[in-house]
C-alpha cells in the first residue's frame, strides 16, 4: 500500500501534491497538527532549503521558518543575497508538526517522504541546502555526523546539495557561527557557479 501510495504522489503535479499534503492523514501528527506546511517560495526556485518539521509558530501560520530561527535563516539567506519567495523555495522533510517539536519518527518520515520527493521533482533545483542532522541524514540516507558531511558537495537524484547548521541549533551555538557562514559561501558559490554553465 506505501508503495502504491508513493506511486499516486510522484505522479502528481504541484497543485495537486499541494492539495495532498493539506489534507493529508497518512500518520498521527494530522491528530494534532493546526495545519500541514507545504513550503514557501517560488515552485521553480534555484535554491531549495530543506529543514526538519514546522514548529509552533510554522504549525500556527502556515509557512515554515517564520519563528526564531526562521528570522535567522532569513538573514542568513540574506547574507549570500539570497531572500525567501524570489529564487528560494522553503520546505521541511514532515509537513506536519510532532507534538512538543520532539524528534521525528521513522513512519512519520516514510510517510512524508514522497511529498519532499516529488517537491524536488517538480522545482528541479539547481541546488539544494539541507539545514540540521535529520535533514541531511534523511535527504543524503546516510547515518554520517554531520561535521563528516560538511563542506562537501552530496547528491540527490542529479541535484547537488550541501549541507549546514540548522538555524535553531546557531541561535544557541555562537563559535559555530563562522563555519556556518562558511557552509553559506559554499551554497552561494555553487549557485554561481551552476548559473554560469
Ligand atoms: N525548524 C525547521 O526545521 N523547520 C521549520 O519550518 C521551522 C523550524
Amino acid at each position: 500500500a506505501d508503495s502504491t501510495r508513493a506511486r499516486e504522489i510522484a505522479a502528481l503535479d504541484w497543485q495537486s501534491l499541494q492539495a495532498a499534503v493539506t489534507g493529508c492523514t497518512a500518520c498521527g501528527l494530522c491528530k494534532t497538527r493546526t495545519q500541514a506546511v507545504f513550503g514557501v517560495g517560488n515552485p521553480q526556485a534555484e535554491l531549495l532549503v530543506v529543514g526538519e518539521a514546522p514548529g509552533a509558530e510554522e504549525d500556527r501560520q502556515g509557512e515554515p521558518f517564520v519563528g526564531a530561527a526562521g528570522k535567522l535563516l532569513d538573514n542568513m539567506l540574506a547574507a549570500i543575497g539570497e531572500k525567501r519567495g524570489e529564487r528560494v523555495f522553503i520546505a521541511n522533510v514532515l509537513k506536519c508538526r510532532p507534538p512538543g517539536n520532539r524528534n521525528p519518527q521513522p513512519d512519520e518520515v516514510l510517510q512524508c517522504a514522497p511529498y519532499l520527493a516529488r517537491q524536488i521533482e517538480l522545482i528541479r533545483p539547481r541546488l539544494i541546502f539541507a539545514v540540521g542532522r535529520f535533514a541531511i541524514q534523511t535527504l543524503l540516507q546516510t547515518d554520517a555526523p554531520v561535521g563528516a558531511l560538511r563542506g562537501k558537495l552530496h547528491q540527490v537524484n542529479d541535484i547537488p546539495v550541501v549541507v549546514g547548521y540548522h538555524p535553531a541549533y546557531l541561535l544557541r551555538n555562537l563559535p559555530d557561527k563562522a563555519r556556518a557562514w562558511r557552509d553559506l559561501l559554499l551554497v552561494q558559490q555553487r549557485l554561481r557557479e551552476l548559473a554560469a554553465t
